[in-house]
C-alpha cells in the first residue's frame, strides 16, 4: 500500500513462538510492521532475536515503555505474563497485541479493555487463524447460506505437551490448563462464525498429576500438574446452536480440529492453521475434499494478526482480532471449569463487537 508508514513494534517475550513464528512472519510484511527491538526477562533470548535482524535489545520493560519511538508491543510472554505486561503497555499509552489467552482471569481482561478504551489505544489478541484465507472463505460461504442454518460446531486440540514443549510445566500451572491455552483456536472460529455463547456445561479433571519434561534443557525434570489437564465443554450459543469442545494435555484425539454443521451441509477445517484444505459434506454427497484458496499460507501465518493491528493503528479503525472478543473466549473457558466444579450449567455474560470480514485488498497487502 503506498504511503503506509510501518508501525514500530517491540516484541516482549522472545521464546519459541517469537523465534519460529512472529519474527519471521512479521518480517514478511515490512510494509506494515517494523520490528525495532526485543525484550525478554532472559536477556540472552532477546539478544538471539536481535542478532538475526539488528533490532535493539532492551534491558527492561520500563525501558521499552519509556521509549517514545515504540508505538506498540507484541506480548509473547508466557500466560502469567500476559496481564501484567499488556496492562503496563496499555497504561504507558502503547498499542498492545497479545498472544492468547488474553489473561488468566476475566477481571484482568476487563481491566485491560477499560484501560485501552481510556488511553485510546488498540488492544488486539491472538489467535488470528480466522484471518486465514481458508477460514475467511468458509465464513463467507456460511454467511451466504451455503450450509443453511448453522446448528452446531465442534473443536478439538491438544495432546501430551511435555513431549515437545520445553516449558510444558508452565502450561499446566493452576489457572492455565488446556482450555485457556488451546480452546481459543476453535472458540474464536466458532464465535466469529456463529456469535456469542450464552451458557456452558463442563466436565474436567486432573488425569496425570505428576509429569516429566521430555524436551529442552530441563528434560528429565518432574513437575506437578496443578490445573485440570483434560476436559469437555458443551456450549449453547445465543442463536440456539450447540458447541462441543474437547481439550486435553493427556489424550491426543483424532476428532476433527474444527467442524461447523448446518441444515444443508458441514465444513471441516483447521482452526489454528491456514492452508490445509477444506472438507465439505452435503446431505447427498457425504464428505469431500476441496482445494484451499490459492493464496492460503500452509502453516499459521503469525504476521497477519500484527499486520491487521498495524493497519488498524494507522487508519484508526477497530482491530479484527479484538481484546473484547478474546475476553469472551476466556470467559467461556473459565466458565467450563466452573461448571465442572459445580456440576451445573453456567451463564456467560460478556459480549464483543462482531469481527469484520477481511476484504480485498487485505490489511496485509
Ligand atoms: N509454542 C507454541 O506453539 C505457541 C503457539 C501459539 C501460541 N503460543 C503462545 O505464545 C506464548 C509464548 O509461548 P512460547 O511457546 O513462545 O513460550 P516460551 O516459554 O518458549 O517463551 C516465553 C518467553 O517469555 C519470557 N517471559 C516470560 N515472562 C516474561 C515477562 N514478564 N517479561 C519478559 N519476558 C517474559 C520467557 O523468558 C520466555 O523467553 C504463550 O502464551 C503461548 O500460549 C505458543
Amino acid at each position: 500500500m503506498p504511503n503506509f508508514n510501518p508501525v514500530k513494534i517491540v516484541i516482549v517475550g522472545c521464546g519459541m513462538i517469537a523465534e519460529v513464528g512472529y519474527q519471521p512472519r512479521c518480517q514478511a510484511y515490512p510494509q506494515k510492521i517494523e520490528l525495532i527491538g526485543y525484550y525478554d526477562q532472559d536477556i540472552n533470548r532477546a539478544k538471539l532475536l536481535a542478532e538475526k535482524d539488528g533490532g535493539k535489545v532492551y534491558q527492561s520493560l520500563d525501558e521499552v515503555l519509556n521509549d517514545p519511538s515504540v508505538e506498540g508491543i507484541i506480548n509473547l510472554t508466557i500466560h502469567t505474563g500476559h496481564y501484567p505486561v499488556s496492562l503496563a503497555g496499555l497504561k504507558a499509552g502503547k498499542h498492545v497485541y497479545s498472544e492468547k489467552p488474553v489473561a488468566l482471569r476475566v477481571e484482568e481482561a476487563d481491566e485491560m479493555i477499560e484501560t485501552a478504551d481510556q488511553m485510546g489505544v488498540k488492544f488486539a489478541c491472538a489467535p488470528v487463524a480466522m484471518l486465514g484465507y481458508v477460514q475467511q472463505s468458509v465464513w463467507k460461504r456460511i454467511r451466504g447460506g451455503e450450509i443453511g442454518e448453522v446448528v452446531s460446531a465442534m473443536g478439538n486440540f491438544g495432546g501430551p505437551l511435555e513431549y515437545w514443549h520445553p516449558n510444558a510445566d508452565l502450561f499446566m500451572m493452576k489457572g492455565v490448563g488446556p482450555f485457556k491455552d488451546v480452546a481459543p483456536y476453535p472458540l474464536t472460529a466458532m464465535t466469529t462464525m456463529i456469535g456469542p455463547v450464552k451458557q456452558v456445561y463442563g466436565l474436567a479433571q486432573i488425569t496425570i498429576p505428576e509429569r516429566m519434561l521430555h524436551a529442552g534443557n530441563r528434560a528429565g525434570n518432574k513437575y506437578k500438574v496443578s490445573e485440570k489437564d483434560h476436559g469437555i465443554g458443551l456450549l449453547e450459543f445465543e442463536n440456539g446452536a450447540y458447541g462441543l469442545l474437547y481439550h486435553s494435555w493427556t489424550a491426543r484425539s483424532e476428532l476433527p480440529a474444527y467442524e461447523i454443521h448446518g441444515t444443508k451441509g458441514c465444513f471441516s477445517i483447521q482452526a489454528h492453521d491456514d492452508g490445509r484444505g477444506i472438507r465439505k459434506s452435503t446431505p447427498m454427497g457425504g464428505w469431500e475434499n476441496e482445494d484451499s484458496p490459492k493464496k492460503a499460507y500452509t502453516g499459521l501465518d503469525w504476521g497477519k494478526g500484527p499486520s491487521d493491528f498495524a493497519d488498524a493503528i494507522r487508519h484508526d479503525r477497530p482491530v479484527r482480532c479484538s481484546g473484547k472478543h478474546a475476553r469472551h473466549v476466556l470467559e467461556i473457558c473459565e466458565r467450563v471449569f466452573e461448571a465442572a466444579d459445580k456440576g451445573v450449567p453456567i451463564e456467560v455474560k460478556s459480549r464483543f463487537p462482531a469481527p469484520i470480514p477481511v476484504g480485498d485488498p487485505t490489511p496485509w497487502d
